[in-house]
């Protein structure tokens, strides 16, 4: 089984969702060996988990708050999205860049995460970023990859997963401009157990190229 992570990021508003969903559904991914993943903007979580009933999509979201409740304005706490979404990414890049999320950040948002049935989906810029103990998946994501059309090869990423020694059973993912041209390098080894999906997965016919590939 390959996990399919869509990051749609700061895009999409409820529309486009919606069409993204609907187009999605109709191209029928009948492929038990993948699980789709699409984490859109927090507020559109809901709405899009009704729309998504009959499907085999899951949804994640984005972030999550490091407090669980309180005098904390704007937060989107573990507690909030506890049965509205499976999953959630933490740690990526861009938060640590742009919110600058350290480590210790980090590990209170895993902790949440799991205390309200939360799977992260625990992002790592490189080896020398620490991981949680308590963290199932873990998306490699090298910077100059996200974003640029650069992905990095998956001999580079197999090197990666070694340094890390993960315990067994941990999930290992890649993410950095994984297209349906290059995706299909990384599925020749079964060490590579999915993907984060940055541009590609914006248009839902591009992301099911993708995903179709397994
Ligand atoms: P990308 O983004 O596929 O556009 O490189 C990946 C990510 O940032 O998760």
């Amino acid at each position: 089984m390959r996990y399919f992570i869509a990051n749609w990021k700061a895009n999409k508003d409820l529309n486009e969702a919606f069409q993204w969903i609907d187009t999605f559904i109709k191209l029928q991914l009948n492929n038990g060996r993948v699980k789709v993943v699409i984490c859109p903007p927090s507020p559109l979580l809901y709405p899009l988990k009704e729309r998504i009933k009959n499907s085999n999509i899951e949804l994640g979201a984005q972030d999550i708050s490091q407090f669980e409740e309180g005098k904390y304005t704007g937060e989107i706490t573990a507690k909030t999205l506890k049965g509205l979404v499976d999953y959630s990414i933490v740690g990526h890049s861009e938060r640590r860049k742009y919110f600058n999320e350290d480590y210790d950040t980090l590990s209170k948002k895993v902790l949440l995460a799991k205390k309200y049935d939360i799977e992260p989906i625990f992002c790592i810029r490189g080896v020398e970023d620490k991981i949680p103990q308590e963290v199932n998946i873990v998306t490699y994501e090298p910077v100059y990859a996200i974003g640029t059309g650069d992905n990095e090869s998956p001999e580079i990423v197999l090197k990666v997963k070694k340094s890390l020694k993960l315990d067994e059973g941990k999930f290992f993912l890649y993410g950095g401009s994984v297209d349906k041209n290059n995706v299909e390098s990384y599925l020749t080894t079964l060490q590579i157990d999915g993907f984060l999906v940055g541009t590609a997965s914006l248009d839902p016919e591009e992301f099911f190229a993708v995903v179709k590939k397994v």
